[in-house]
């Protein structure tokens, strides 16, 4: 009996019409175009998959960052995240994730030197950050000064030619902790302090965060360090909120400046970038070990309104490999810093929620942002720049991916389809003649 290769394909059947299809499967996935062709009239539009926060659906090709959510594998260009984070600089990450293989000695001399000699901003720029309110939310300033900095490189716009689209990558990851730092230092009335091009990217960005009067700034090996690590652990994860929202923008061929100001803007959300500021709120609100039996019950109550913030991810079914790094870190930070006080609680939190049956059946781990933000604290950064710190290495994750899908012959204007239930046609009626329906549109101004 000869054994022939299962066939790659599967057969459809539409059983409205009695037709039936083969469709292709490729990498694991079949074409949502391919079911076009089940129509039930030559009008019917033909039929669409449905897939509201892309469940099931993949967006793009990729060959950036590969994870295996089951196993709680990350890795990047096929570097596991573990040994990225213990061996290598962030701005060498970088150059990985951007250019797909490690940079030889000469490659990295190279990129570092013109990283970091772009980090400086226009004094317009600085002018343009100066006119912000004392308290404006300083990932509010990066998203608006990104956008702005479009103005600044108008030749940006030309997203088919490599050595502009390089050029912009460039600046970009150069000036993210130059308007990083200064957006903090308006929101407490100091003078931004200019970088300094003799330290690391890291450790500039520390400079530019805290230097006060004294004539050279020195950062602490092991929070220079730190942060090195926590930005390599950021640098990208596929096609994460952030990231959909930078491919969605650009695949519209505007300039990676605006893009890049959208995906900050989706990172801003507390369910995405925004949940290591929640996670310490949340541990300020707990207070004490004592309350959070009390608190895990009102999670659990909750219907899922009130979340354990820093826990669950869309991918991870499995502790996060990112939080792993990061808790095993802390301990070398609190040597330096003193401990976080916090750390006890969320230890503790961790503890009675990985025994948890709520938790356990719905497979929900601490992600990476459950102990980033008391590094962060402990490091002295205030928890509204928490969002920030993963904004300024996900810069370049971001403009891996716009990169990829500039090149990539697949790739139109992102245009999702959708099912329409609104109204059918009708027709204009005048004032006089309206009347209050019974049961009101939905609607955000319709007041019952
Ligand atoms: N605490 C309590 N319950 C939770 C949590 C949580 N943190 N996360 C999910 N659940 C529950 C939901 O209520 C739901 O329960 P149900 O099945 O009884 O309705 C179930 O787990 C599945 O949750 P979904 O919201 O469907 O999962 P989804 O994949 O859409 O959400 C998300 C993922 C947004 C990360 C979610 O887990 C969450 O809100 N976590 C807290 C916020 C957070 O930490 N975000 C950071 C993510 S990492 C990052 O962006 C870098």
């Amino acid at each position: 009996m000869s054994s022939s290769a299962p066939r790659q394909s599967v057969t459809v059947t539409d059983n409205r019409t009695g037709k039936t299809i083969e469709v292709p499967i490729q990498n694991g996935t079949i074409k949502a175009l391919d079911l076009r062709v089940l129509k039930t009239s030559p009008e019917d539009f033909g039929l669409m998959t449905y897939d509201p926060a892309f469940m099931n659906t993949a967006s793009c090709k990729s060959r950036i960052t590969f994870i295996d959510g089951d196993k709680g594998i990350l890795n990047y260009r096929g570097y596991p995240i573990q040994e990225l984070a213990e061996k290598t600089t962030y701005l060498e990450t970088a150059y990985l994730v951007l250019n797909g293989e490690l940079p030889t000695k000469q490659q990295q001399t190279d990129w570092v030197n013109d990283i970091t000699y772009h980090t400086m901003v226009h004094e317009n720029i600085k002018d343009l950050m100066t006119g912000f309110r004392y308290d404006a939310h300083p990932m509010g300033m990066l998203a608006s000064t990104v956008a702005a900095l479009s103005t600044f490189y108008p030749e940006a716009k030309a997203v088919h030619e490599p050595e502009t689209r390089r050029q912009q990558i460039v600046r970009l990851i150069a000036k993210m902790p130059t308007i990083a730092a200064f957006a903090y230092r308006h929101s407490i009335g100091f003078p931004y302090a200019h970088p300094d091009n003799d330290l690391s990217y890291c450790g500039n960005f520390l400079q530019m965060m805290y230097r006060a009067a004294e004539p050279k700034y020195v950062p602490n090996p092991v929070l220079e360090r730190a942060l090195e690590v926590l930005f390599i652990l950021h640098a990208d994860h596929e096609q994460n909120c952030s990231t959909n929202a930078m491919r969605a923008i650009a695949s519209s061929e505007v300039d990676p400046y605006c893009a890049a100001a959208g995906a900050i803007s989706a990172l801003y959300g507390p369910l995405h970038g925004g949940a290591n500021e929640a996670v310490l709120r949340m541990l300020f609100e707990i207070g004490s070990k004592a309350n959070i039996p009390a608190f895990i019950k009102s999670v659990k109550e909750s219907g899922g309104e009130t979340r354990l913030m820093g826990f669950g991810h869309r991918v991870y079914k499995n502790y996060d490999p990112r939080a792993k790094v990061i808790k095993g870190m802390a301990e070398k930070v609190f040597e330096v810093t003193g401990k976080n006080p916090l750390l006890d609680i969320a230890l503790e939190l961790e503890r009675i929620a990985l025994q948890d049956e709520y938790f356990l059946k719905r497979k929900l781990y601490p992600n990476v942002d459950f102990y980033s933000g008391l590094i962060y604290q402990a490091m002295k950064f205030p928890v509204d720049m928490f969002p920030v710190l993963f904004a300024i290495p996900r810069m370049s994750g971001w403009l891996a991916q716009w990169d990829e899908m500039i090149q990539d012959k697949e790739q139109k204007i992102a245009r999702p389809r959708q099912v329409y239930l609104g109204a059918s046609e009708r027709h204009f009626v005048p004032f006089e003649k309206r009347e209050v329906k019974a049961a009101p549109a939905e609607g955000v101004l319709t007041k019952v």
